[in-house]
Parts: structure tokens; sequence; C-alpha cells
């Protein structure tokens, strides 16, 4: 059955493969068939668990540099705090999945079309289990997800509660929050569950939310931007395709589109505020439900998830005051004006990456592919050619370079998605995937709290007194 849904699906075969990424090396090698994800996480988690106590007991007092005021103050900028498994971002190279770069990415897990982009299904299993998955251990993700699909009647009823001008991000937060009335984890923990099983209720969740996060997330489009003109979901298609179907969306290139949108945003390391607000509060056992709305209400944050949303009014005002193909020099003077005025520059900057995000090349790689013409990606170009050097000249701005949020919106402009304060909701589906495969992880592992230590200015003083300058 799993292999026919591979077919409709028309999922293109892969090589099994396992990965463990080693300090800077990956090690490839070979996995089951099984294609229950579940059970495949069973199978893996023992492993890491003594994997996890040796580095303790061998390691556990070795020091991984020291803490400056500056990073106390900065907001903890660079300091090694955390574990986190899913993905590691390096600053020149950008980040890594399991060890897989995006073009790796791109080349090794199951596509819908052939030659096509990956559909989120097998990452998610990438990042649940380290391995690349087969065919039809994806498409049997897919089934998993459109099995877990129905959402509960009172999540409209929520949703209808809030005016249709509410932000659509503050919608996506309200409906995680009316989904927490179905956690497993919640009803385990008061029943008394043996915190070994822990990691089972959370994956229990995890799958239950990220598969109706589609739904939810059209259903918040339909009901603010087409007048709740409700479409249902198609049972034959992926997860990504799903959600650009029932926003009303049918191109071809729109699917292809929103696979790879929901790929390249899926996770960023665990320092970010989307990803450590999750982290955090599920440290505290909040169930997924609970530890995933902390994050989405992080990622509205305009320095972060919406920014993709600024780009777009910041690209809109530009083409509305200069047209829609102004000249180098009066771009140079547009972006020099936003920093005059105490603004930042929307999509350009990054806390760790000191390059051009590769999540960003990717977006451009599919807009010379599917969209070389458009005016808008034109300008996006454009803006390439100026908006580092006039951040350079500044002197203060660690990296120049475009990020992911530069890019995304022009794609989904392009396919018809104009409704930019929408667009932080599809960061945020596809952040599920991340976040809480590394949430299961943390139960698995049995990570504790999270407590890092605060401290007040006169506590900074005493403790700097005597420290040569
Ligand atoms: C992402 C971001 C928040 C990182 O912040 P950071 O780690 O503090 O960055 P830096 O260390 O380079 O910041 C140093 C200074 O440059 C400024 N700066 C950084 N990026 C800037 C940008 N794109 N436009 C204008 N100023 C910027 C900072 O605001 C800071 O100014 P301050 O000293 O007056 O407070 C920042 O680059 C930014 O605001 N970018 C625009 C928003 C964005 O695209 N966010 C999405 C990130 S994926």
């Amino acid at each position: 059955m799993l292999a026919t849904a591979a077919s409709k699906l028309g999922l293109t075969g892969l090589g099994i493969q396992a990965i463990s990424a080693v300090g800077n090396s990956i090690r490839q090698f070979s996995s089951t068939e099984n294609t229950d994800l579940k059970q495949a996480l069973r199978e893996l988690i023992p492993a890491q668990q003594e994997r996890l106590k040796a580095l303790k007991k061998g390691h556990g007092s070795k020091s991984l540099g020291e803490v400056t005021v500056d990073m106390a103050i900065g907001g903890m900028r660079g300091i090694p705090g955390m574990l986190w498994e899913t993905s590691l971002l390096d600053p020149e190279e950008g980040i890594r999945f399991r060890g897989l770069s995006i073009p790796e990415l791109q080349e090794k897990l199951p596509a819908a079309v052939p030659g096509g982009q990956p559909i989120p299904e097998g990452l998610l299993w990438l990042l649940l289990t380290g391995q690349v998955p087969t065919s039809s251990q994806a498409a049997a993700v897919t089934e998993e997800l459109r099995a877990r699909s129905n959402v509960p009647l009172h999540l409209r009823k929520v949703l209808d509660a809030l005016p249709t001008e509410a932000h659509p991000m503050t919608q996506l937060s309200m409906g995680i929050m009316a989904l927490q009335s179905g956690s497993r984890f919640q009803s385990a923990y008061a029943r008394g569950v043996h915190k070994s099983r822990y990691w089972e209720y959370a994956y229990e969740d995890s799958m239950d939310l990220i598969a109706k996060l589609p739904q939810l997330a059209a259903t918040i489009y339909r009901r603010t931007y087409r007048r709740g003109e409700y479409i249902p979901p198609s049972y034959n298609l992926d997860w990504a395709a799903n959600l650009a179907h029932m926003m009303g969306y049918e191109d071809p290139g729109c699917l292809e589109m929103m696979r790879m949108y929901q790929t390249i945003h899926s996770d960023h390391e665990g320092g970010n505020v989307s990803a450590h607000a999750t982290h955090l509060v599920g440290s505290a056992l909040s169930d997924p439900y609970l530890s995933f709305a902390a994050g989405m209400n992080g990622l509205a944050g305009p320095l972060h998830g919406l920014a993709n949303q600024e780009v777009l009014r910041w690209l809109k005002d530009l083409v509305a005051k200069l047209g829609p193909s102004p000249g180098r020099d009066a771009v140079r003077k547009y972006v020099e004006d936003t920093l005059a005025s105490g603004k930042v520059v929307p999509g350009y900057g990054h806390a760790v990456l000191r390059k051009t995000d590769p999540r960003y090349t990717c977006q451009r790689e599919f807009a010379l592919k599917y969209m070389p013409d458009y005016p808008l990606f034109k300008l996006v170009a454009d803006l390439y050619e100026v908006v580092p050097e006039v951040l350079g000249k500044t002197g203060k701005i660690k990296n120049p370079w475009p990020n992911v949020d530069a890019h995304s919106g022009v794609l989904l402009q392009y396919y018809g998605i104009t409704e930019e304060n929408y667009y932080t909701v599809l960061f945020g589906v596809s952040r599920a995937l991340g976040v809480l495969s590394q949430g299961v992880w943390s139960r698995a592992l049995g990570l504790p709290i999270e407590r890092p230590k605060s401290l007040t200015m006169a506590a900074l003083e005493q403790r700097v007194a005597g420290q040569s300058a």
C-alpha cells in the first residue's frame, strides 16, 4: 500500500542512506526499509541516550569558551549553551540539516516530480532520524500526516471569534492554542506516565500538530482574504502542495514553490528566537502545542520571521516612490533614507551568518528557473548589488548580506499570494518541522528545564571590578 502511495505521489527513487554528522565529517550507511517513523525513532533513541550519557560523564566539566560582558548584555550572542540535534549553522557556509546542505537536500530527498523540489515529509524523516528516507518512507509520512490531519470543530469557532483584521500570526497562535485541547502529552502527564515515555507523547502531539497546520494556515488565509470561502483538503496531494491547494493555488510551479519554501524555512539551529522559545517553553514540560505557540509568538517579531512581511512592504513602498525599475542611484538613496530614518533594511543582516544566506540563493535559483523576467524578482536582484555596499559603509553591521526573508515574498507575489501580512504564517508552518522534531529528541534525551543565569548591572560591575581592561 505504501509503495502504491509512493507511486501515486510520483516520488522519485533514492538510495537508502543514513547520515550521522560527527564533527565536520558525515558518515553514511545503510538503514532498514522500515516505513514506520515512530518505530525508526524507537530503535535510534537508546544509542543516542548512551552517547549523551558518555558525553556528560566523560567531558561534563570541560570548557566550551568564556562568556564576556558583551555576550551577557548582547542577547547572549555566540554563547554555546544549548543542545540542538536537527541542524547546525555555520557563519560562512549556512545551514546544514542533519549534516546536509540545501543543495544536498535537493539532490537526495524524495521529490513529488522527477528532478523537482524535495517534499517536506522527507525532510521531516531526516530531521527526526538523521537518515535520508527512501521514497516509500517519505510517502509513509505523507500518509501518516494525512491520517492525522482532521481539525476539531471548535478550531473554526475560536478563529471566528477574532476579527478578520487580527494579524494572521495572532490567528495562528490562537489556532495552535485551540488545538492544544487535543494534547496527548498533557493528558499522559496528568495520568502519571513514566518519564522514559515522554518522547512518545511528544511525537504524537508533534505529528498531530504538523498534520493539522496546513488546514489551520489555509483557514486563516481564506477567512482573512477570501471571505471565508473554504476549500477542502485534497487526499491526493502531499503535505505542502495540499496547503497551497487549500489556500486556493493549483499552479504546478506554485506547488513546487511551496514544497521548497516549506523545506528551507524548517530549521536554523536552536538559538534563533522561534526555536529557542519553543525549546525553552518545552523544557518546562509544557506540551508541544504550548511550546510551539510560544515559538510562533517569537516568529511574529519584525527582527525575526515577520521580516518577510516587512521586506514586501519596503519593496512596495520603493516601487510606489521610484517606479518598477528604478536606477541603482535611486535605489541607493532609498536604502540610505531607510537607514537615516532609524529603521532597519529588512531582509538583510543576520545574528550568525556572515555570508549570503544559502536559503536566499536557493530561492534565487528557483526564481531564475520559474520567473526570470518578473520585474519584482529583477528588483530584488538589483538590490543585492546595492544594499550590502550601503550597509557595509555604516561600519557597524556585521553581516551586510541578504537573508532568507529578502527573497521569499517575491516568489509568493509571483504566484498571486499578494497578502504580505500572511507570509510569516507560511514560515511558521515550516518551522514546526524543525522545532518539533528537536522537541521529540529533547524529551527522548531527558533534557532538563532551562535556567540560564541572569545578572543585574551592579552584579556585572562587581564581577568585572579588578579585571584588567
Ligand atoms: C537580523 C538582525 C536582527 C541581527 O541583529 P544583530 O545580530 O544585532 O546584527 P549586528 O550585530 O550586525 O547589528 C549591529 C548594528 O547594525 C544594525 N543592523 C543590523 N542589520 C541591519 C539592517 N539590515 N539594517 C539596518 N541596520 C542593521 C543593528 O540594528 C545594530 O545597530 P545598533 O548597534 O545601532 O543597535 C539584524 O541584522 C536586522 O535587524 N536585520 C533586518 C531584519 C531581518 O531581516 N530579520 C530577519 C533575520 S533572518
